[in-house]
């Protein structure tokens, strides 16, 4: 077992992220140290966003990796596995659920989790990844104006037991994490884009140039995502070039 080796829990703290990267700047903190709160002050989304959560409500997470193993060109494997083991836990209790490129975890069109990954890069391979993970559990009224968030609870019309949803999301994050030690990459890959939301069907997006029906072929090793219009011409996307028209 690497993820889970060390847990320290927090009743509150700034960011689970931000204290990962303290720990990784002042200590020597061992490969799979999983760090949780109960609130955070300032919970961190993607570059801009802020994160909501009710104290006590859901769950907050971040785990310390090495992943030495993986090139700075393939990083995205740790959005796969991270990704792969989140959506492992609540696919066990919904048929819909997806994983929304890049990372998000959707049920149905709305989002019950999201990820911050931040990965350091130290000469030819990754040094470290710090993997943060915001699942919504027990909250049931979301004010921070996000557009479409979804809890556990409200998915499956009962309360979770926190402890026991964490106590499996380690298990979880450990068995996929072993599949990029082990140098699955092929596997994580297939499994991914089998999860992904609205993988193979038309829909409509729209980038710098308007609006457009495209259809997601894949998402590439490096993390873009390849879309194709009605027209046939494929292009590539990095994260907020496109948006998803709901
Ligand atoms: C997103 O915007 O979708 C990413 C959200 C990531 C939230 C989690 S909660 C635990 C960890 N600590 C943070 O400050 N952010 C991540």
């Amino acid at each position: 077992m690497i993820i889970g080796s060390r847990i320290l829990q927090h009743e509150k703290v700034s960011s689970t992220n931000t204290l990962a990267a303290a720990l990784l700047r002042d200590s020597d903190p061992p490969e799979g140290t999983v760090i949780t709160a109960s609130y955070q002050e300032t919970g961190r989304g993607q570059p801009g966003n802020s994160w909501e959560s009710e104290p006590g409500k859901n769950l907050l997470m971040s785990v310390i990796l090495y992943p030495v193993m993986v090139r700075p060109a393939d990083q995205f494997i740790i959005s796969r596995m991270v990704s792969l083991a989140v959506y492992d836990l609540i696919s066990a209790r919904t048929r819909a659920a997806r994983i929304k490129w890049p990372n998000d975890i959707y049920v149905g069109n709305d989002k019950i989790a999201g990820i911050l990954i931040e990965n350091s890069i130290m000469g030819q391979t990754l040094g470290s990844s710090i993997a943060g993970i915001g699942l919504n559990v027990n909250q049931t009224e979301f004010k921070s104006g996000a557009p479409n968030p979804v809890s556990l609870k409200q998915v499956t019309g009962t309360t979770h037991y926190l402890r026991a949803i964490t106590e499996e999301l380690i298990s979880l994050l450990d068995q996929r994490y072993g599949m990029v030690v082990r140098g699955d990459g092929v596997l994580l890959e297939r499994e991914y884009h089998e999860a992904l939301y609205r993988a193979g069907e038309w829909h409509h997006y729209s980038d710098s140039n308007g609006e457009f029906e495209g259809m997601i072929e894949r998402v590439m090793p490096d993390g873009m995502l390849l879309v194709r219009r009605r027209d046939g011409r494929s292009r590539e996307y990095a994260f907020r070039e496109i948006d998803y028209i709901l």
